[in-house]
């Protein structure tokens, strides 16, 4: 499978990267997998135009979602990693994200979605407002979950090398 890594820290070498790059380093046996940090790209958010539907998925906006979209037509499986911000993704990924309202989703044959997540809270519901809009795209995609990986307590940079999750997300990798 292209297994396509959606990263949305601004921190680089944060958290949500050494996560996503343990998962990397388990799915790369079997699979070509390619992370994009999204910090990398300048997406801005949609305008709700609706443009693109009267377009054939050609976006109003020019921008580096252009390289992005192409990236997902290719994508077997899509990985959404990223820091909890205020009990929501990152607001640079959420901007990626809110992109696919564009017809060009239907050219995607993403069957199999997993999620990687930090957060500096230990609660239990940190992760709650996240996991119903992640089943809820899973549902509206018709998208199978191939599992998560969901990080508490980590806060500085590093902080998640002193926890068993990269192995779990090395694990998870080496799973799929
Ligand atoms: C703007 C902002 C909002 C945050 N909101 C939360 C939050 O609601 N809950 C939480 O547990 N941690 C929150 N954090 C902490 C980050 O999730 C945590 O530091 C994480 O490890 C950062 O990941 P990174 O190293 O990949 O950037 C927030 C951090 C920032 C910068």
């Amino acid at each position: 499978m292209n297994i396509l890594i959606l990263s949305g820290s601004p921190r680089k070498g944060g958290n949500t990267e050494l996560l996503a790059e343990a998962f990397a380093k388990g799915a790369a046996a079997h699979h070509h997998v390619e992370i994009v940090s999204v910090r990398d790209y300048k997406v801005n958010p949609c305008l709700g135009c609706n443009a693109c539907f009267k377009t054939n998925g050609i976006c109003a906006q020019k921008d580096d979602m252009s390289v992005i979209y192409e990236k997902m037509s290719q994508a077997d499986m899509l990985v959404i990693a990223s820091p909890v911000y205020f009990y929501g993704i990152s607001a640079q990924l959420k901007a990626v994200i809110d992109r696919f309202h564009n017809p060009i989703r239907d050219s995607f044959h993403i069957k199999k979605m997993a999620l990687l997540l930090v957060g500096a809270a230990t609660l239990p519901e940190l992760f709650d407002a996240i996991l119903t809009e992640y089943n809820l795209c899973l549902k509206f995609f018709d998208i199978e979950d191939a599992g998560k990986v969901l990080v508490r307590g980590v806060k500085d940079k590093g902080d998640i090398n002193n926890t068993e999750a990269l192995n779990e997300a090395y694990t998870l990798g080496c799973s799929i």
